[in-house]
């Protein structure tokens, strides 16, 4: 008697291991029909659908199981919406005031919360009631840190200087060691408040920590809004040269805020713009489109939903391909000539404008002239007088390199990319 059950039970367990298999392989299936409605904006919902599943496979089961196979079908389809739901993930928040958009990576899954005036709220995003050490730089206003920190539990903020020099080791060692002085432990976490040099150096530094503690990103420029937030690259630089030393750390949650943009010069916000049309050329023909018909007034009117709509190519670039093996090199279209002209001495340009000069060689027909008119329109930046033989050296650091090629991205057709492996030689021909 005892065999009997033992056995009926291997079996069970033999028949639960298919299932796990089949059930993952089913909600594979489910996210991929989700991401595709949620490129063509379709409804979640699909009644007539679900009745055409229900008939077709209670029909394949023994009379005495339909009922009971169809409860389970309807568990089944119900699990896959909230799955779809999930993955469509745009919902507005309680109050409508701000579009959540989820990364999904696994258990390192993040929200993206945008919306006007949501700094005041960030407790209702970041676990805050612990110690937070919050990081900003000495150009971003005060009172954003000190917003966050009186929201929290117990924190400091910690603030660097200003610019691209902070991401450096000595700024990092600096600040690891206002971190232990503050004994911050592992349960505790690391806020960012400010632009793109602060959240890669504070994220950076949240990785290595105690081999890591939780990240909170509270991006205040455009760029960090629609780029340098998302998708977990945090680096300093080494030796002149930009993110040598880094490491994928993915956020906890990200709150993108465009109320402080009203503080930000122009300039960043232009050049901020610079990243969103890089990743509209490669990525969103209806995005580019939509930019090259609208005013840059009309633009910054309307700023929630374009960097709502940017975040959301470059979320699922990174869903994708999160280390970069693939797809997510893409987003480097513009970076190895922007590099370069960044890397070489006395540039006084910012990242998104060397990305914008770097667009243009890589950018064929006429998507080459779509772009430049576009980024004109922002008064960015399309050609440079730095010597070829700085950029020749910058382009040869270049971290695609494998071997003596490097994976360069062009644009041949706006909402188009295709990726080249060149020498080093062949690349220098090509800008010159
Ligand atoms: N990690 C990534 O995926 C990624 C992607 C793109 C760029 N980056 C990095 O981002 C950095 C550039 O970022 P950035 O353009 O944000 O520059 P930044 O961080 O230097 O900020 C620009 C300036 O704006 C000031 N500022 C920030 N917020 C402000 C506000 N709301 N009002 C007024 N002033 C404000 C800052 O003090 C600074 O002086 C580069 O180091 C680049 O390598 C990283």
């Amino acid at each position: 008697m005892k065999d009997k059950l033992a056995k009926a039970r291997r079996k069970i367990d033999g028949i639960d291991r298919k299932m796990a298999k089949l059930f993952s392989d089913r909600m594979d299936a489910v996210r991929e029909i989700a991401r595709y409605k949620r490129e063509h904006g379709l409804e979640i919902q699909d009644t007539a659908r679900e009745t055409e599943v229900l008939k077709r496979n209670s029909e394949l089961v023994p009379e005495e199981y339909v009922r009971s196979y169809t409860d389970f079908l309807k568990k089944l389809i119900s699990l896959s919406k909230e799955e779809q739901a999930d993955i469509l993930g745009e919902m507005d928040n309680a109050n409508g005031a701000a579009t959540v958009l989820k990364m999904h990576l696994g258990e390192n899954s993040y929200p993206i919360i945008v919306g006007k005036g949501l700094i005041g709220s960030a407790d209702e995003y970041f676990k805050l009631d612990r110690k937070a050490f919050i990081v900003t730089d000495d150009g971003v206003p005060t009172e954003y840190a000190d917003t966050v920190r009186s929201l929290c539990k117990r924190a400091t903020v910690y603030t660097v200087k200003a610019g691209e020099s902070s991401k450096s080791f000595d700024v990092l060692q600096e600040m690891l060691k206002a971190m232990s002085d503050f004994h911050l432990n592992r349960g505790d976490c690391v806020v960012a408040v400010g632009g793109g040099v602060v959240g890669d150096l504070a994220g950076f530094a949240s990785s290595v920590y105690m081999r890591g503690i939780d990240f909170y990103n509270v991006p205040t420029t455009l760029l960090s809004q629609v780029d340098a937030s998302v998708g977990g690259k945090t680096a300093i630089n080494l030796c002149g040269v930009k993110n040598t030393v880094g490491a994928f750390k993915q956020p906890k949650a990200v709150l993108v805020d465009v109320g402080v943009l009203e503080t930000l010069p122009k300039r960043h916000m232009r050049n901020g713009m610079a990243e969103v049309i890089k990743m509209a050329a490669v990525a969103n023909e209806k995005l580019f489109a939509a930019l090259e018909n609208s005013s840059e007034e009309d633009t910054y009117n309307n700023i929630a939903s374009i960097i709502t709509e940017a975040v959301k190519i470059k979320r699922d670039i990174v869903e994708a391909d999160e280390k970069e093996s693939g797809l997510r090199k893409i987003l480097n279209f513009g970076h190895t000539l922007g590099h370069a002209i960044e890397e070489s001495e006395r540039c006084d340009r910012l990242h998104g404008e060397c990305v914008a000069i770097g667009m243009i060689p890589v950018s064929l027909a006429d998507a080459k002239d779509r772009i430049s008119s576009l980024l004109r329109k922002y008064s960015l930046p399309t050609s440079h007088d730095v010597d070829s033989e700085l950029i020749s050296r910058g382009i040869a650091h270049d971290k695609k390199a494998k071997g003596d090629k490097i994976s360069i991205i062009f644009c041949p057709q706006i909402g188009k990319y295709c990726i080249k492996n060149m020498t080093v030689e062949e690349f220098t021909s090509i800008i010159e």
